[in-house]
């Protein structure tokens, strides 16, 4: 979006209006007084502003940090659980708002998409509010006159940096952790979907000490970038592209802090012939996510077919998902919303003409949006599928983060199970068959971080979720993900001789 001022708002009813940004417990302005306007999608109208962040602002949210920390480190860690455990309390009674503003921002359809994530987002909260009395440390037998025992310490000011896939969820998944695990963090929301976000922020401010959370709102480089550079930011905590992660990496080596990275995928189905069954199909759409728009790093973007059930399989597919209805992601019988931006929808389209202008690969369904009526408004995609190309092109090989779909022939199982691993990405996989033998074997042949076998959910707080290859780096949604992620391990050993 530009940063110039919008002549007019037109936020939908019901949504949150941001105040600001949250440094110190207060609500404030950029240093710069810039704003970035926030778009609906699904309208291509202006509904928010919030603050442009920069280095300035960064630097105000990291001093601010740093003077809670000592404070807030030492409240004992099942009061800390207690805070958590308030917010997601407070974030259920108002998951209705934040819902909408999550559909409006974004343009993931309400009913299917914004309503899950602002309920799992308050679970999350409620997950890790329960576990802040597992921080525990170990004793080392060292022998009868020596006490060895390690501290799981916080590490200090945490520098977080989120998408707007899934920004209320992803944001709850880095300040609850954190947060229960005794740091203070400073978290740069989206710059397309920072509302939601902001919500959250507010309500955990009801709860939390000023500083312990502070949530600024900047673009990437201009402002992700201060604070992934910034020298008393102690660890990053990153989910976006891998392109950025990357850098977000470079920085992290240069000042040797730990970094968490979340990043891209395009995670394969091997789809067994004796899957060519409804529940599989239903499968297939949920774990290529297509009612968010495909805008998922675990989306299962390339489907292994085998050639048996190839044609039936694509049959059953086509007819489900064309009864997927499109449109207003606030209207509630939306089943599939609009891409976030006109960037993202740009690309999208790209890649979709770049399968229609190959003459070797077929087009099963869907194509460009329409280009005339209610779906010309926002950012509508057609889910599509691309069927006869091997696993050698652009749309087998790239992230498109968007509903296109390829699906590659198979007749030989390690022959499948090696296209499934020709990938630099390794975050999600799914496997579908009735033999659960056949099944399993592929789950431990899959170079992935998470493979599920005859299901395409999303992740459930207590899994441990991280990428393999260039896909990630560490774990976060878990118990041990908050202590190897956000504790650092200090060994005490006395002697007890004297
Ligand atoms: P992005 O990776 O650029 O953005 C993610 C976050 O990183 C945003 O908060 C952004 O402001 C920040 N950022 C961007 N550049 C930065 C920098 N130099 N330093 C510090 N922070 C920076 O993703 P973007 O541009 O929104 O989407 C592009 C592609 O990235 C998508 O098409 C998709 O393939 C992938 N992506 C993957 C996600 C995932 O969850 N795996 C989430 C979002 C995007
Ligand atoms: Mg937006």
């Amino acid at each position: 979006m530009d940063t110039i001022t919008p002549t007019k708002l037109s936020p939908a009813p019901g949504t949150y209006q941001p105040k600001g940004q949250l440094i110190g417990g207060k609500w404030i302005g950029s240093a710069s007084g810039q704003v970035i306007a926030i778009e609906n999608p699904g309208k291509r109208i202006a509904v928010a502003e919030v603050p442009r962040a920069a280095a300035a602002d960064v630097e105000m949210a990291v001093t601010a940090a740093e003077k809670a920390f000592p404070a807030w480190k030492n409240v004992v860690p099942r009061e800390r659980g207690k805070l958590l455990l308030k917010i997601a309390e407070a974030m259920e009674a108002r998951v209705e708002e934040m819902a909408r503003t999550i559909a409006m921002e974004t343009g993931n359809a309400l009913r299917t998409q914004a309503r899950g994530e602002a309920k799992l987002a308050a679970d999350i909260f409620r997950y890790f509010g329960g576990l802040a009395g597992e921080l525990k440390g170990e004793t080392v037998p060292l022998g009868e006159s020596v006490l060895s025992y390690t501290r799981r310490e916080p590490i200090g000011i945490v520098g977080a940096i989120i998408p707007w896939n899934a920004p209320v969820m992803l944001g709850a998944l880095k300040i609850a952790p954190a947060l229960c695990a005794g740091n203070v963090l400073v978290m740069k929301a989206a710059e397309d979907a920072p509302l939601a976000v902001l919500m959250m922020s507010d309500i955990c401010n009801e709860f939390v000490p000023p500083g312990v959370l502070n949530v600024i709102t900047g673009y990437g480089e201009e402002c992700g970038g201060a604070l992934a550079n910034h020298p008393k930011i102690r660890k990053l905590s990153f989910t976006g592209s891998t392109e950025v992660g990357k850098i977000i990496m470079r920085a992290a080596a240069d000042r040797i802090v730990p970094v968490s990275l979340e990043l891209g995928g395009k995670s394969p189905s091997i789809v067994y012939p004796d899957a060519d069954e409804d529940w599989a199909v239903d499968g297939i759409i949920n774990a290529m996510r297509f009612t968010r728009q495909s805008q998922s790093c675990t989306a299962g973007s390339r489907m292994f077919l085998h050639e048996d059930i190839f044609d039936s399989f694509l049959k059953k597919l086509e007819k489900k998902v064309t009864a997927l209805k499109i449109g207003d992601p606030l209207d509630e019988a939306s089943d599939i919303g609009s891409i976030i931006n006109n960037k993202q929808y740009s690309k999208v389209c790209k890649y979709v003409q770049d399968g229609l202008d190959r003459s070797d690969a077929k087009l099963v369904f869907g194509g460009l949006p329409p280009k005339t009526g209610p779906l010309s408004e926002g950012y509508f995609t057609m889910p599509t599928v691309f069927a006869d190309r091997s696993n050698d092109w652009r749309l087998a090989r790239e992230e498109i983060f968007g509903p296109v779909l390829v699906a590659i022939r198979w007749s030989d199982e390690a022959e499948a199970i090696r296209m499934a691993n020709e990938s630099h990405y390794g975050l999600a996989a799914y496997v579908w068959t009735h033999d659960i033998g056949k099944g399993l074997r592929a789950a431990h042949a899959i170079e992935s971080g998470w493979v599920q076998v005859n299901q395409g959910g999303g992740q459930t707080p207590g899994m441990s979720y991280g990428g393999f290859k260039q896909s990630g780096l560490g774990k976060e949604f878990s118990l041990e993900g908050m202590l190897d992620s956000f504790t650092q391990k200090k060994s005490v050993t006395v002697n007890l001789a004297v």
